[in-house]
């Protein structure tokens, strides 16, 4: 296999950097864990349950013998991605990192679940565009605003109406929400038990599991 950038936008890599093949394809990886690799990109605003469904997914997976990692936002900004703040530039950053992340999770044969608020359509789309087709869900995690800032579970809604946080998405900062999403899940009214169960089941329709 030759490198999966060749096609894509890739100025800054200078022509001293060669791919390397490596000698496990990437049908090998998928054939020994025998499951389909897929990027489950949760998207919806702080508070709305993206990291908990995910949480609940990635349990059901693993009661299936699935291999799967969560990449969850306030995790990663913990580690990889701790020199970015909420700014749009260091969000848009922060989605190119873990799509690049995701893909090569995607690459290993794993299921990937991010938790990321990513708050920008084009960002989303792009992380798409790192994959091939059909190795990207976009799972919408349609938690409406007054619900999240209802719930607030970190006490940033408040912080943030008190403008003592700046940029706070869906206060200062837009959210995009997805147009037609892969995955759409209407969490009001719902328990995690019942929205997990909703994405399991889909992705078991759309001949994942
Ligand atoms: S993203 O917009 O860049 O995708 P990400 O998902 O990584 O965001 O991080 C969001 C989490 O960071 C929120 O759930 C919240 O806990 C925390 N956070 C801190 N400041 C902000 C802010 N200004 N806007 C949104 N989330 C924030």
């Amino acid at each position: 296999m030759t490198s999966p950038y060749v096609t894509k936008d890739n100025d800054s890599v200078s022509d001293d950097v060669v791919w390397h093949n490596a000698m496990v394809t990437h049908e090998q990886r998928s054939l020994h864990k025998q499951q389909t690799p897929v990027v489950l990109w949760f998207t919806g605003l702080s508070g709305s349950g993206k990291s908990t469904i995910a949480n609940a997914v990635e349990s059901k997976l693993l009661n299936l013998g699935k291999h799967s990692y969560l990449l969850d936002g306030d995790n990663v900004r913990h580690g990889l991605n701790k020199d970015l703040g909420f700014s749009d530039t260091d969000r848009v950053e922060n989605i190119r990192r873990i799509g690049e992340v995701a893909k090569l999770f995607v690459d290993s044969g794993t299921i990937v679940l991010t938790a990321f608020i990513s708050p920008f359509i084009a960002d989303r789309e792009q992380a798409r565009a790192l994959l091939l087709s059909g190795q990207f869900l976009e799972v919408f995690i349609d938690t409406p605003l007054s619900v999240c800032e209802q719930r607030d579970p970190k006490g940033l809604y408040k912080k943030a109406r008190a403008g003592e946080i700046k940029h706070f998405t869906g206060i200062d900062s837009t959210y995009e929400a997805p147009l037609n999403a892969d995955i759409h899940v209407e969490t009001e009214g719902y328990s995690i038990e019942a929205c997990a169960e909703a994405i399991v089941n889909q992705l078991a329709d759309l001949g994942y599991i």
